[in-house]
C-alpha cells in the first residue's frame, strides 16, 4: 500500500528514466553495508525449497528473475537478486557502448499498469560488461542478453553478436540472443529463419571455445504470427538451442490508450498488464510445439503469483517481469515468492518444477492461442503434479 502512494506521489514527479535511476542509485547506497546485505539474504533472498529450479545447468533458487532492460549498465543486479529474485538477465548489452535514443524515452501508462520504451540499447559495450559481471560478489545467476550495435549494418549483425558473445559467455550463466527489439531498425527481420541460421551458428563457433558450456536462448516478439513462430520453434529444436524467451515488448497498441484517451504518443515497445493475453497465448503456442525439449522463459506482464503460476503450468519453466517491477516496488519479488510458495502448498506439491508444463499435460491448458487472460489454468483448479514433469525442463 504504501510503495503505490510513493510511486504516485514521489516517483511519478520524475521522468520515468530518472526515477530509474534514483532507484538504482538509492537501493545500491542503502545496500552497500555488509550488514544490510547479510540481513536482505537471511529475509529476502528465496531459500524455500518449493521455489528451487534446476534448468540450464544451473539450480535457481526462484524461477523469478529480472527481464532484460532493467539493468542496462550491468551495475544494479546484485542489489536486484538481493531484493529476491532467482535470477537477473542484465543487457541488452551490444558489442560496442552505445548511447541508445534520446531521452525522454520512457512513457508510463499507470492506468494500464504498462510502460513504453523506445531506448534502444543504451548500455556500456561487452567489455566493460564484462568487466562488471567478472567483479561480481553475490553468488547469483545472471544471464547475458545480447543485441546488434546500431551502426553495425545487418549483414553484418553475426559478427557483432559474436564479438559480444566473446566477452561475455566466460562470465554469464546463459546467453539470449535479442532478435526481436522493436527500438533498433532491422533487428526483428534476425527472426527469419535465413538471418537466425547463420547468426545462431556464429556465436555457437564462439560458445564453443569456452571452457565451460554455456546455455544459449533466443528472445522473440510477440508480434509474430503463428506460422512465424511455428519456423522459430522448429530451427530452435534443429539448431538445438537451449530455450526460448517469450516475449519482448509489442508493437500492438489496441490494449492502450494515450494519456488522453487517443493513440497519440504512443511509440515504442509496450509492457505490462496489455501484454499478459498475447504473452500466455504466445507460451501455449510454442510449448505445443516443442513440448518440453527446449527450456521456456515467459516473460509479458506478470503482476501477481497466479500470473506466474499460469505461465508455469502453460509449460514455462522460469519466468522474469520488468513493469510489475516497477509498478510493484522493492518488495514485490519477495511478495511474488511468498505467493508461489503458497500455491504449491495448496496443491500438494513439494516444488514448483513439478508443476511445469501440467496443464498442457492433462489437456487443460491447450495451446488455442487465444488471448485471453488467465482463463486456464486458474488457480481454483486442484491441479496436481503430473507423475512425470522431470523432463520439463533440463535438469542440471
Ligand atoms: C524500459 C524497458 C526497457 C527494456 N529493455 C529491453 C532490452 O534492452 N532488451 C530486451 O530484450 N528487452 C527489453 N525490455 C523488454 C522486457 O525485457 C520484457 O520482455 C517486456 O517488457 C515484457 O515484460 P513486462 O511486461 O514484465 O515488462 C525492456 C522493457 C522495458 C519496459
Amino acid at each position: 500500500m504504501i510503495y503505490p502512494l510513493f510511486f504516485r506521489l514521489v516517483l511519478e514527479r520524475f521522468d520515468a528514466e530518472d526515477a530509474h535511476r534514483l532507484a538504482r542509485r538509492a537501493s545500491r547506497a542503502l545496500m552497500r553495508p555488509r550488514i544490510i546485505r547479510r540481513v536482505l539474504r537471511q529475509t529476502l533472498v528465496p531459500k524455500a525449497p518449493e521455489l528451487r529450479v534446476e534448468t540450464l545447468g544451473q539450480a535457481f533458487p526462484s524461477p523469478l528473475g529480472v527481464a532484460a532492460g532493467m539493468d542496462k549498465d550491468v551495475d544494479w543486479f546484485e542489489e536486484l537478486g538481493l531484493l529476491g529474485f532467482g535470477f537477473v538477465e542484465v543487457g541488452t548489452i551490444t558489442a560496442q557502448a552505445q548511447q541508445g535514443s534520446p531521452e525522454p524515452r520512457i512513457a508510463r501508462r499507470r492506468a494500464q499498469q504498462a510502460l513504453l520504451n523506445w531506448m534502444g540499447f543504451p548500455n556500456p559495450g561487452a567489455a566493460v560488461a564484462a568487466d562488471l559481471l567478472r567483479r561480481r560478489s553475490e553468488p547469483l545467476i545472471v544471464g547475458s542478453n545480447i543485441g546488434r550495435t546500431l551502426n553495425v549494418a545487418p549483414q553484418d549483425a553475426a559478427e557483432d553478436y559474436r564479438a559480444s558473445t566473446r566477452e561475455l559467455a566466460p562470465c554469464s550463466d546463459y546467453m539470449v540472443l535479442n532478435v526481436s527489439s522493436p527500438n533498433t531498425p532491422g533487428l526483428q527481420d534476425m527472426q527469419m529463419a535465413h538471418r537466425l541460421r547463420p547468426l545462431v551458428s556464429s556465436v555457437r563457433e564462439e560458445l564453443r571455445a569456452n571452457a565451460t558450456p554455456v546455455p544459449l536462448l533466443i528472445k522473440i516478439s510477440p508480434d509474430l504470427d503463428d506460422n512465424e513462430l511455428d519456423a522459430i520453434c522448429d530451427l530452435a529444436m534443429e539448431l538445438q538451442l537451449d530455450g526460448i524467451v517469450a516475449v519482448n515488448t509489442t508493437r500492438d497498441f489496441s490494449n492502450v490508450t494515450g494519456s488522453s484517451g487517443d493513440p497519440a504518443g504512443l511509440r515504442g515497445g509496450l509492457s505490462g498488464r496489455p501484454l499478459k493475453g498475447r504473452a500466455l497465448a504466445v507460451l501455449r503456442h510454442i510449448r505445443q510445439r516443442v513440448g518440453d525439449s527446449l527450456v521456456l522463459i515467459s516473460v509479458g506482464g506478470i503482476e501477481t503469483p497466479e500470473d506466474a503460476w499460469d505461465r508455469i503450468l502453460a509449460g514455462a519453466t522460469l519466468v522474469q517481469a520488468h513493469t510489475g517491477f516497477v509498478y510493484g516496488g522493492p518488495l514485490w519479488p519477495s511478495r511474488m515468492n511468498r505467493g508461489l510458495v503458497r500455491l504449491v502448498r495448496e496443491r500438494g506439491g513439494s516444488s514448483i518444477q513439478e508443476f511445469v508444463g501440467a496443464a498442457t499435460m492433462d489437456g487443460l491448458g491447450g495451446c488455442a492461442g487465444d488471448i485471453v487472460e488467465r482463463q486456464i489454468p486458474s488457480p481454483d483448479l486442484d491441479l496436481v503434479p503430473p507423475a512425470d514433469t522431470a523432463g520439463a525442463a533440463r535438469a542440471v
